[in-house]
């Protein structure tokens, strides 16, 4: 399905003057044009110009993208060997796994997923890590105690740190929903190794890096040409390689201390946060006022698995106060914030049945909203639909601009390692991601981009990354 089809308004069984005005008014709000797109593209490229010029633009409503130099420089060959521990703290689950790596491009796993509870969110998260790390080493019999031989730790943290090391970072600031006091402006290697100090857990942290890195990580363990990492999961972001020489933040001195090549943790979900292209609409200000982030990341608001459902839900309770929808009639679950899950979004844009019956279940079973009409749920499937469509059009404009960046990288086959929920589970995102590559970067350099799901790519990538780092310690 193309993008003009996806969020063309529909025709409705009960003609109604009203909805059908308010739904093109809809349609004008969120429809993303041709044009913007283009303007999108050319700003992302002046807004990594200037974070690779100049420091410390994280978490300000007006700066420039991050472009964090992550200290990885080296690419993986698979034959690399060893056993690490690896951590992966998402913006939902953090998992804990133990990776061989043979050195024949195969490894083995053996991992633990642990829902963060909303507690350690707010409050107790590193040492909710220390003790699900030893749940984890106690369950596979893992834990050793000899002092001079710990065992060496991967992290894989999916919030922005100001990288100073490769296994040093200050956190920047927390994103989705994250709120634990004394962190920011910390060193999070730090902040983990004394809660596993606390615990007495002989593992040594000696590599974090960002998910997107793992991601990327991952995908060049399988395809040399991996040239990008980006995940479309709760949270958004992309990293990417890039001339160690166009950092130009950094002094010749600190430049010439590296390799010639380095991946820059680009931090895109706070592309645009002074709104100057973005066609941020009264649904997402409103979403966004009421954020623990008021005015930071905005992109990452109109196109993150976190935020979508909340859009929409704005949308909803829009119409319904209108009375144009539900009969005028929201419900308490319709009206708590958050109520609409992504993964109901996912449901919704792929209902093909004739009465829309897996969006009557779920409007009327997990809403609450009784009764629906055909009308309703065709409207409450548009919703969905306009808000996904930009998403995932906002998504293949940011992922051309980074491939537009390094241009002469488009002469060959280049493969981007993605990973996340949006990715895996949400209708037709690939296909729309391939749809704007060929639109943006013409039909035979669009050719040439292979896109792979990093699956799980995080915890394995910092396992890599660790085995580089301990080589070097
Ligand atoms: C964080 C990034 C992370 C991304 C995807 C964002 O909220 O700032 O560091 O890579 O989510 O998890």
């Amino acid at each position: 399905m193309t993008y003009l089809s996806e969020v063309q308004v529909p025709e409705l069984p009960e003609k109604s003057e009203k909805l059908t005005s308010l739904l093109n008014v809809l349609h004008d709000e969120f429809l993303l044009s041709d044009e913007t797109v283009d303007r999108i593209v050319a700003d992302f490229h002046e807004e990594m110009r200037q974070g690779l010029a100049k420091h410390d633009s994280m978490g300000k409503k007006t700066g420039p993208l991050a472009m964090i130099p992550s200290y990885v420089t080296s690419r993986p060959n698979g034959k690399e060997t060893g056993s690490y521990l690896a951590l992966d703290l998402g913006g939902t689950n953090l998992r804990v796994c133990q990776i061989t790596l043979n050195g024949d491009s195969t490894f083995s796993i053996t991992q633990q997923k642990f829902t963060i509870p909303a507690e350690a969110k707010e409050a107790t998260l590193f040492d909710w890590i220390a003790q699900s790390v030893e749940l984890f080493l106690d369950e596979h019999n893992l834990a050793t105690d000899d002092a001079s031989n710990p065992i060496p730790c991967g992290f894989t943290f999916s919030f922005p740190i100001d990288q100073t090391g490769i296994a040093k970072g200050k956190l920047i600031m927390w994103n989705k929903g994250f709120a634990v006091p004394n962190a920011v402006d910390r060193d999070i290697v730090s902040l983990t190794q004394s809660a596993f100090s606390r615990r007495f857990l002989n593992v040594k942290i000696v590599a974090i890096i960002n998910d997107t890195i793992g991601s990327l990580m991952a995908s060049a363990y399988s395809h040399s040409n991996s040239q990008m990492g980006i995940i479309f999961g709760t949270g958004t972001n992309a990293c990417y390689w890039e001339k160690t020489k166009n950092i130009t933040k950094w002094t010749k001195e600190e430049i010439e201390r590296f390799p010639e090549e380095m991946i820059i943790n680009m931090e895109w979900g706070a592309f645009d946060n002074k709104l100057a292209v973005l066609p941020f609409t009264p649904y997402d200000n409103k979403l966004n006022r009421k954020s623990h982030n008021h005015g930071l990341q905005v992109f990452e608001k109109m196109i993150s698995g976190m935020y979508l459902g909340e859009v929409i839900r704005n949308v909803l309770l829009w119409l319904v106060d209108r009375r144009v929808l539900f009969g005028g009639r929201s419900s308490e679950v319709l009206n708590e914030g958050y109520s609409l899950d992504t993964s109901y979004v996912s449901i919704a844009v792929a209902d093909e049945t004739p009465q829309l019956s897996e969006i009557k279940n779920l409007i009327e079973g997990t809403l609450n909203i009784p009764d629906t009409t055909l009308t309703d749920r065709i409207v409450f499937k548009y919703a969905c639909n306009l808000v996904g469509a930009r998403a995932k059009r906002l998504s293949g404009a940011a992922m051309c601009a980074v491939l537009l960046w390094r241009p002469e990288l488009l002469e060959k086959d280049v493969t981007v390692g993605i990973d996340g929920s949006m990715f895996q589970f949400y209708p037709g995102f690939a296909d729309s991601l391939m749809e704007e590559a060929k639109r943006i970067l013409g039909p035979e350099r669009a050719s040439r981009v292979k896109l792979i799901l990093a699956k799980d790519g995080s915890g394995f990538g910092a396992a890599i990354v660790a085995m580089t780092a301990s080589k070097k310690l």
